[in-house]
């Protein structure tokens, strides 16, 4: 027997047991007469006692020679401390040891194992397993647990019945690039990892499971960012004879249950806004609602004074930030080189400072008086001893900079607030997106996605006008899901097709076998799909994905540890029928 007890377990009340204990060596202090012993495990760390009076000499000795990290196994009497250290939850007790072994030792390791570690991102992602024996990392991972346990454990209680679906399969459109695998046996042929599980869990509707989830790890060959991997994870959901209504009722059930369960937060009835208006009022799809500083816009207050820059802009648009009166120029002179970024690519900055005694300073007192600029304040919300940043241009670009700009005041006003929950439903996105280079549409959310009712005719007039039955649950600022009715009916399916610009011979080959199954009796059905990974990372107060991933990739698509992606030598790549010109 390795073990009697963890290292997280013994208390006051143990005391006089005698016990085993196995871990890793945390620290050892050797006081000449005395040596302590941290020992520790995923469940807490026990002081270890050797001493001179009641341990044996060469006992005694081979703890003064521990080096951290070593893997350890002793045998001992639990005693009482004589001063106990209330930060430890073992911190009554000590154990005095009375047999050591050596499990196995350890290289002095690369990095401290402590909360607060020496070591940088990159040599800690190289020795991940050592990583994971830090608090941090470690309690990360077990926050991930207790999510995905009280996602199942709501789910099947829901009536959802968890189903695999096939991870080589055929490309799933989602936007992103697929991470193709040759076939070894199909010469010149590849499989596709599924960038969402969409196809499968729309079979499994017409296959009559009626309620699908599934926790399901994803693949999307996409530039990085730190809410985005290129493997990670969804809880993919689907349901048969549904509307968005039902859709929406139950996953705001889920989450309602995971504020719940996991932070104990009763969140009330969650907002919903249209896309449009979340456009307008924050400048984002997914805004953060923990904080107001709402967009007014100013083309009718602001244009025709002589201001050419506005006059000629087909946006005006404001924030109120408050407090933000007491800037200094210099501060403020900070804010617009930091939105003149290329990375945020705003010309300028017009501001204007409401005072504490009502009157307003402007950047723009040339062109606009107290009266002018009051109506300002008021489109604006602003108050007294507010700052409102004022930008101009193009609607769209106008919009996502100051939006960004939003989010940066916010944080740096600390309005964020990690403990804080705002979950929002935005629905009613288009249903097509135009892209500007090549000039055609793709769909928003996927090719699958229903258009509103009686807005199917519009695609022909105007394909971006048309609205789609999609929807995203938006928590803090980050999308956290998103999902969509489907279209059921081979027809309208063929008629998206077209309009996304698929010939019906190209329709067929990729997703012949859905429209074939719509033939055979597909019912009405939606769903929706959580990002795993942001859910928890937000739950847990953060926004880096990577925490919560036990072997994350880096911001390259590396894993360094295992260094991979890697060559593969000549042999291998015959045997795939693939060549490389190098
Ligand atoms: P969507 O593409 O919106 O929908 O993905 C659903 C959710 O998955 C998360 N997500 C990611 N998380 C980490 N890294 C990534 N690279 C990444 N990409 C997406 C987001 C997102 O909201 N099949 C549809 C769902 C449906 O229609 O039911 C889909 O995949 O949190």
């Amino acid at each position: 027997m390795y073990r009697s007890y963890t290292c997280g377990e013994l208390r006051a009340a143990y005391a006089n047991s005698d016990v085993v204990l196995s871990g890793w060596v945390h620290k050892v202090r050797d006081k000449g007469f005395v040596v302590w012993v941290d020992l520790r495990d995923r469940y807490g760390i026990t002081q270890l006692v050797f001493d001179q009076e009641r341990t044996e000499a060469a006992l005694l000795d081979s703890a003064r020679e521990l080096g951290r990290e070593t893997v350890i196994q002793i045998k001992g009497k639990v005693i009482e401390r004589a001063s106990k250290n209330p930060n430890l939850p073992t911190g009554d007790i000590e154990v005095l040891v009375s047999e050591l072994n050596i499990l196995n030792p350890s290289l002095l390791p690369p990095f401290t194992i402590e909360d607060e570690t020496d070591g940088g991102e990159d040599i800690r992602m190289k020795y991940r397993y050592l990583d994971i024996r830090r608090n941090p990392v470690k309690n990360n991972l077990i926050f991930r647990h207790q999510v995905t346990m009280e996602v199942r454990k709501y789910l099947s209680n829901e009536g959802f019945i968890e189903v695999e679906t096939p991870y080589l399969i055929k490309s799933t459109p989602e936007g992103a690039r697929d991470f193709l695998v040759p076939s070894r046996m199909n010469e010149g042929q590849f499989y596709a990892l599924p960038q969402s599980p969409q196809t499968f869990k729309q079979l499994l509707m017409v296959g009559g499971m009626d309620k699908y989830f599934q926790i399901v790890k994803c693949f999307r060959d996409e530039d990085l960012r730190a809410d985005r991997q290129p493997e990670f994870t969804q809880i993919d959901c689907e349901m048969a004879f549904v509307e968005q209504e039902d859709i929406l009722n139950t996953f705001e059930g889920l989450t309602k249950h995971l504020l719940k369960e996991i932070k104990g937060v009763e969140a009330g009835d969650f907002p919903r806004m249209t896309y449009d208006e979340a456009m307008c009022l924050y400048g984002n799809d997914k805004p953060d609602i923990r904080f107001g500083m709402q967009f007014g816009e100013l083309n009718e207050v602001a244009q025709h004074k002589d201001f050419n820059v506005f006059n000629s802009a087909e946006l005006v648009v404001g924030i109120a930030v408050p407090g933000g009166a007491t800037y200094t120029r210099k501060e403020i002179d900070k804010l617009i080189d930091w939105i003149k970024r290329p990375q945020v690519g705003a010309k300028g900055m017009v501001y204007v400072k409401c005072n504490e005694d009502g009157s307003y300073k402007s950047s723009v007192d040339k062109f606009y008086d107290q009266e002018d600029l009051a109506k300002w304040a008021e489109v604006t919300g602003a108050q007294k001893g507010d700052l409102i940043c004022v930008l101009s241009g193009k609607t769209d670009e106008t919009r996502a900079q100051l939006s960004v700009l939003r989010m940066e005041l916010a944080e740096q006003l600390g309005l964020r607030k990690p403990d804080e929950f705002a979950p929002l439903w935005v629905i009613d996105f288009p249903l097509l997106e135009l892209d500007e280079e090549t000039g055609t549409y793709h769909a928003m959310h996927h090719p699958f996605t229903s258009p509103k009712p009686g807005q199917l005719e519009l695609l022909e007039k105007d394909p971006g006008a048309v609205k789609a039955n999609a929807y995203d649950l938006v928590l803090n600022g980050n999308e956290i899901g998103g999902g969509s009715i489907r279209i059921h009916d081979k027809e309208v399916q063929a008629t998206m097709f077209k309009h996304l610009g698929f010939t019906p011979e190209e329709a067929r080959e990729q997703f012949g076998f859905l429209m074939d199954a719509f033939q055979y009796g597909a019912p009405p059905h939606g769903g929706i799909a959580f990002g795993l990974d942001r859910l928890v990372a937000i739950l847990g107060g953060q926004e880096t994905i990577r925490d919560f991933i036990a072997f994350p990739k880096n911001n390259s698509g590396r894993d360094v540890m295992i260094d991979a992606p890697a060559n593969i030598d000549g042999e291998q790549l015959k045997e795939l029928h693939l060549k490389l010109d190098i």
